[in-house]
């Protein structure tokens, strides 16, 4: 059988005036007794193809279950349309039914459903235009990520899902158990005996591949991660998953400036890949739902992002005489509002802080002369916030310890993460853009629940 997506049809005029077939689902259909329109998509692009069915040659009786959602397939000839707003349009010889698809209980009946409906009827929203645009400019966005680091020659590296250690050091870890909630085997202190456990000791979905990524950079040179990375943080935001995708680049002899470089280098070239790759769907949900999307998207290809430090971050938002809901002083963390007053108010351009206090940051990161400040970046956009955290390594053993000891870190757990640092260590860095916020920049979208198909947060692992 020949699979020829609509998408196709509608862009090789070589094939205007050859029979063909198209497969899809019914958009709308309608029409009189002498002429129905079907517009059927088959999801290969937010454009519909144009299914002219002379009534002379069908029945009404045949066409009554060629209802919205049902799913179809047709053979005609592929003529030049004559309608504006479409290239061609197929003119039907037959079609044949798949399924049928109930008006009284098919959700998706008119146009114009608020996206947290959709979000109740996830199974089904893929089928919106919406949906559609979001999830194809996703998986162009995942493409160019790879096309990106093969480029550069970095490796992709698999880093674990399970883990019995807490790279970010925030606590805020899914267990993984296959022990008997109901029946706990318990030591002589009374405590849960993991000893029993599936890996005899505590395990939990990890919260980065990044000590990992440590293991592969210190050995091939350059790898990128790029897989699911789960949080149990009960931040119910509009920026936030509890399972989320991660790309966690790491690269052996990549001070801080080389790291914001290719971060910043990075993100444009995935933004440059959907603007050239995607601008049906782009074009769409501009017109849908964000009027700047595309002049945003080429502002932030086309300008350098700004670079400073937190100090100076800090000190700009103190003098700024705005009220914010979360004071900040030197020694906060930032919030999104305050990330967002720099980026969007202040600077009108994405911003790299650099240099943040150690307290807030993780314990993996370069410790400056200073003693308070570690060798932190997070890359801040326009409408999101925090885009990217990442930072130099500490590289050297004794500090590195000296840190994991001073947080409490059980030492245990981290030895073979410390032997890159015993055995040839090097100057390195990395670090993490979370996929959802960048596809959720590019879509011009404000809820992360509506770029990933299926989201979990507190409360929802439906579907
Ligand atoms: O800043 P984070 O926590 O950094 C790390 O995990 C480092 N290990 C990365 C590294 O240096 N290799 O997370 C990195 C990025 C954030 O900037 C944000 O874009 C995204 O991951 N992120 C989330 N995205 C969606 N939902 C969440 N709950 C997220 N938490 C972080
Ligand atoms: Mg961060």
């Amino acid at each position: 059988m020949q699979h020829t997506t609509i998408k196709t049809l509608l862009d090789t005029p070589a094939l205007i005036g050859s029979e063909v077939e198209a497969r899809g689902w019914v958009r709308t259909r309608r029409g009189n007794k002498h002429v129905q329109f079907v517009q059927l998509n088959d999801g290969s692009t937010i454009k519909n193809l144009q299914v002219v069915l002379d009534m002379s040659r069908f029945s009404d009786e045949e066409l009554k279950p060629v209802t919205t959602g049902s799913s179809l397939r047709v053979t005609g000839r592929l003529v030049e349309s004559q309608g504006k707003g479409q290239t061609c349009e197929i003119q039907a010889d037959a079609f044949e039914l798949y399924g049928t698809a109930d008006p009284e209980s098919y959700p998706l009946q008119k146009k114009g459903h608020t996206l947290e409906f959709l979000r109740e009827i996830a199974h089904l929203r893929p089928r919106t235009n919406t949906f559609g645009a979001v999830l194809r400019v996703r998986s162009a966005l995942a493409f160019a990520i790879h096309k990106f680091f093969q480029e550069k020659g970095f490796f992709y590296l698999n880093t674990p899902l399970i883990t019995a250690s807490d790279c970010e050091g925030a606590g805020a870890m899914f267990q993984v158990t296959t022990l008997d909630l109901n029946n706990l085997p318990k030591d002589e202190e009374g405590k849960v005996d993991y000893s029993q456990d599936f890996f005899a000791k505590p395990t939990a979905l990890t919260v980065s591949g990044q000590l990992e990524g440590e293991l592969g950079a210190t050995a091939l040179g350059q790898i990128y991660t790029f897989g699911p990375t789960f949080r149990a943080e009960n931040s119910n935001t509009p920026r936030h998953l509890s399972e989320f995708w991660m790309i966690e680049p790491e690269m052996a002899f990549y001070d801080i400036t080389d790291n914001m470089d290719l971060a910043e280098e990075f993100v444009k070239y995935c933004i440059t890949y959907a603007l050239d790759n995607c601008m049906d769907d782009i074009r769409f949900l501009e017109q849908m739902y964000d009027k700047d999307l595309v002049e945003r998207l080429r502002f932030v290809v086309d300008n350098d992002f700004v670079r400073l430090t937190y100090g100076e971050g800090v000190k700009i938002l103190e003098e700024s005489g705005k009220k914010f809901e979360f004071p900040v002083h030197w020694g906060t963390d930032l919030q999104s509002e305050h990330e967002r007053y720099l980026v969007e108010e202040h600077f009108k351009k994405p911003v790299i802080l650099t240099d943040y206090p150690k307290e807030i940051k993780a314990f993996y990161m370069k410790q400056n002369e200073d003693g308070k400040t570690v060798r932190a970046m997070d890359v801040l956009f326009p409408h999101i916030g925090e885009i990217i955290g990442g930072s130099e390594r500490e590289e050297n053993y004794d500090k590195l310890l000296a840190r994991i000891e001073e947080l409490g870190i059980p030492m245990k757990d981290m030895w073979w993460y410390l032997d890159t640092r015993r055995f040839g260590t090097v100057p390195h860095s990395g670090f993490g853009l979370g996929f959802e916020r960048l596809v959720l920049f590019v879509t011009g979208m404000t809820n992360i629940r509506d770029v990933i198909p299926f989201p979990r947060t507190p409360g929802k692992a439906e579907f």
